[in-house]
């Protein structure tokens, strides 16, 4: 099967590795030869790594390398049986790469979004063939990450639904099919457990390390919400609280908080800017005070 990924940030070099261990054929393509080189070398590091923990050989190496090319053209993708956008969550943006896209693959190919918090329908739309447009939603870090939620649109055919549901099952992910509704599931939950750590925050009850410890310690998870918003980063999960409250027609249950709209503000995205609700050291890790 062949594999369009538009967008080699974290998501689409992510979705990409996972394609391409399924055995896919996989394209890489962003518009930015920067993103395409740190992607590849990404991978390489990723594998390496696989290999020093015994989980793949050289060979399972040198095979998911092989199945994936990067590519600087749109043009290239043109023999996809499906593409996956992850690019910038900005809708025009988006729509533009959908139709000129559509322009060059053929009428049987799947053109999916990763969008976290967009509408498929308002994506879907901007296609002659709209019914062949699917929401097709990976979580970071892609290739550990089990769970992939599949938004079909109003306009989505069932059979575009059943192939996407089936694909993504045989790259060994669990799929939640999802109705196109804002935040989707996982994404609608998650905003009042980040909302509501800031507002305990901005209410002078904790501060971020007491927070974040007692949702791990009580609460079993793997991350408190800074520590995870600071991997997810604070600008993008920011602007998808937003869209989601807007959406939802400025419901306070989403309400956004000033405190991460500064952070995002003055650049202190979480780990990939070094700094964040904590600080980083270069290889990512937490530097404790
Ligand atoms: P990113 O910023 O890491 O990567 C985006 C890439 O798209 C960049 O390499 C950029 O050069 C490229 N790009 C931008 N405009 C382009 C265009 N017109 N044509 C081709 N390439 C273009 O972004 P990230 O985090 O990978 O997010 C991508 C999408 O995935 C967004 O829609 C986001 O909402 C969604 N998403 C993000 C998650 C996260 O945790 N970061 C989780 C799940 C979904």
């Amino acid at each position: 099967m062949k594999i369009g990924i538009i967008g080699s940030g974290t998501m689409g070099s992510g979705i990409a590795q996972v394609a391409a261990t399924a055995g896919c054929k996989v394209k890489l393509y962003d518009t930015n030869q920067f993103a395409l080189d740190k992607a590849k070398a990404a991978l390489e590091k990723i594998l390496s790594r696989l290999i020093e923990k015994d989980r793949i050989d050289a060979d399972e190496k040198s095979r998911i390398q092989n199945n994936i090319s990067y590519v600087n053209d749109l043009k290239y993708l043109s023999d996809s049986d499906l593409t996956i956008e992850a690019i910038v969550e900005n809708l025009d943006i988006k729509k533009k790469v959908f139709s000129e896209l559509e322009t060059y693959v053929s009428e049987k190919c799947i053109i999916a979004s990763n969008t976290s918090s967009l509408s498929i329908a308002s994506i879907a739309a901007s296609l002659k063939k709209p019914e062949r447009c699917i929401g097709i939603h990976f979580f970071n870090p892609a290739p550990l990450m089990r769970l992939v939620e599949v938004i079909p649109a109003i306009q989505t055919s069932k059979e575009v639904l059943e192939k996407s549901t089936r694909i993504i099952s045989d790259w060994k992910k669990v799929v939640a099919v999802a109705k196109d509704t804002p935040g989707f599931i996982v994404n609608r939950v998650a905003r009042p457990f980040y909302g509501e750590a800031l507002r305990i925050y901005e209410e002078g009850i904790a501060d971020f390390a007491t927070i974040d410890e007692s949702l791990k310690t009580l609460g079993g998870f793997r991350m408190g919400p800074f520590e995870l918003m600071d991997f997810i980063g604070n600008d993008v999960n920011y602007t998808v609280t937003e869209t989601v409250f807007t959406a939802f027609y400025f419901d306070p249950r989403y309400k956004p908080a000033f405190t991460q709209k500064r952070f995002a503000e003055a650049g202190y995205l979480g780990r990939k800017s070094g700094k964040g609700y904590y600080d980083y050291d270069k290889n990512g890790g937490i530097i404790i005070p």
